[in-house]
């Protein structure tokens, strides 16, 4: 007998050198979907959410709002909470593993129950990822925390106001304090918050609930209420597929229109893009075209928070400068891990050094088709960008990753003319 494992998986076949031409619609943002579908816990009342994008990390989500004994209906973009049946306060290892946002349930669970029972999230892909913010956010409204078999057991009999300043300031760390504090009807305030589009839209969504919360600056004041409302909420745009989808238009020379955005989101990216020598036109309140021709600019692009360049689009520019006339520089400045894309451009002809949180990349030619593997979802998208432009063949694997985040990816890049195929993939070894 042969001692074989099978490897099932998917993989994108990508002929490069096709001009991505047309329009684009883009989808709800998955890191705003993911909060506000767990923002549903803090009420019995019934919540209907648009726009909510079909990916496999929403999924996720319903899968964990369904065990804890929420009622989740979709009806097309659609998704219907019924919270008045949560019964469980438990978010189970499979799940977390699957996805590190499912740790957003401590908040609501916390400020509803009184109890949450959650597996600690381990590091992953792109780096350690410590929730020790949101921990100390818990702890200081009155909630013992203890560590049992690998799960946060945290309970808090009544919630106290809160006054904390993060000491990095963390987009899931922001979410859950406010998700826990707008059931406390006394004045909290959080400093150094998160101000990415995707908090805001959450807040959005709170202040519907009944919660009254006023930001200034990085400050927010909290006053919340015992009694939170259902609500009804369409989701913002997703700011990181349409940059995807911007940077994809300039890098083949082609010209998009895309459709469903909130260009103010796109600032910093648009800034870059331009700086590059593409053309980016805002066209109104929700469209923005953006095309190309000739070969990128050098850029030197350090990631931020938000309001600055997000690391979620720091890959997908890597391809950009892969081809660019000249040297750029990309200092990665949130996750620590989150260059495992470069040894896979590498594979495809880029010349791409790191050091320390710098990748220095000298533009060349052309990038050349490959075999490539996936390590987390950006990354992913980043290989797709560079199939796109590389001479022949790309066939990039694991591309579990990337439905984590793109909805309908291959479809939307046909429609604008690419040549990409989803395809199982098996390999024995
Ligand atoms: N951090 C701490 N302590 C904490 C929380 C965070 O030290 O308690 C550190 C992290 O280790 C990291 C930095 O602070 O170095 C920022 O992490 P943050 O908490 O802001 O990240 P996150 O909330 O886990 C969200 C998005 C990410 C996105 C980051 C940064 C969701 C569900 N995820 O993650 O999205 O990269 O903010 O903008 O909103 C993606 O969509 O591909 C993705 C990874």
């Amino acid at each position: 007998m042969t001692n074989t494992t099978l490897y099932t998986s998917e993989c994108f076949i990508v002929e490069g050198g096709k001009a991505l031409r047309g329009s684009v619609k883009i989808s709800g943002s998955k890191n705003a979907s993911l909060p506000i579908l767990i923002a549903s816990l803090l009420t019995q009342e019934e919540c209907s959410i648009k726009r909510v994008p079909k990916l496999l990390d929403v999924e996720t989500t319903v899968q964990l709002l369904t065990h804890l004994g929420a009622g989740v209906e979709r009806q097309g973009d659609m998704v219907k909470v019924d919270p008045s049946l949560v019964c469980r306060q438990e978010a189970p290892d499979e799940i977390v593993r699957k996805m590190r946002a499912s740790v957003l349930v401590m908040g609501p669970l916390l400020a509803r129950f009184g109890k949450a029972f959650v597996s600690m999230p381990g590091g992953c892909a792109i780096g350690v990822r410590s929730i020790d913010q949101h921990l100390k956010v818990f702890e200081r409204a009155g909630a013992s925390i203890r560590v049992r078999h690998g799960y946060l057991d945290m309970e808090l009999k009544e919630i106290k106001p809160v006054e904390y300043t993060f000491e990095v300031i963390t987009v899931t760390g922001t979410e859950n304090a406010l998700m826990l504090l707008s059931k406390c009807s006394k004045r909290s305030v959080l400093r150094n918050i998160a101000l990415e589009p995707e908090v805001m839209d959450l807040i959005d969504v709170l202040r519907k609930m009944g919660a009254e919360i006023d930001v200034d600056g990085r400050t927010a004041v909290i006053k919340g209420s015992d009694y939170l409302r259902g609500f009804e909420h369409e989701v913002i745009p997703d700011r990181i597929e349409a940059g995807t989808f911007m940077v994809g238009a300039f890098i083949t020379s082609g010209d998009v229109l895309l459709e469903g955005v909130i260009p103010e989101h796109l600032g910093s990216v648009i800034e870059k893009l331009r700086e590059s020598g593409a053309r980016v036109e805002i066209i109104s309140r929700d469209k923005i075209r953006v095309s190309g021709d000739g070969k990128p600019k050098p850029l030197s692009i350090s990631t931020s928070e938000y309001p600055g360049f997000p690391t979620d689009m720091q890959a997908q520019f890597m391809v950009l400068c892969s081809i660019a006339d000249g040297i750029s520089e990309i200092t990665e400045n949130i996750f620590e891990n989150r260059f495992q894309h470069v040894p896979e451009l590498q594979r495809m002809g880029a010349d791409i050094h790191i050091k320390g949180r710098t990748a220095i990349i000298r533009g060349v030619k052309k990038l050349q088709g490959a075999k490539v593997f996936s390590t987390d979802l950006r990354a992913s998208a980043s290989l797709v960008l560079a199939g796109l432009i590389a001479e022949g063949t790309t066939k990039v694997m694991d591309i579990h990753h990337l439905d984590r985040g793109y909805e309908n990816l291959e479809e939307k890049l046909r429609k604008l003319g690419a040549v990409i195929e989803r395809r199982p993939h098996r390999e024995e070894n």
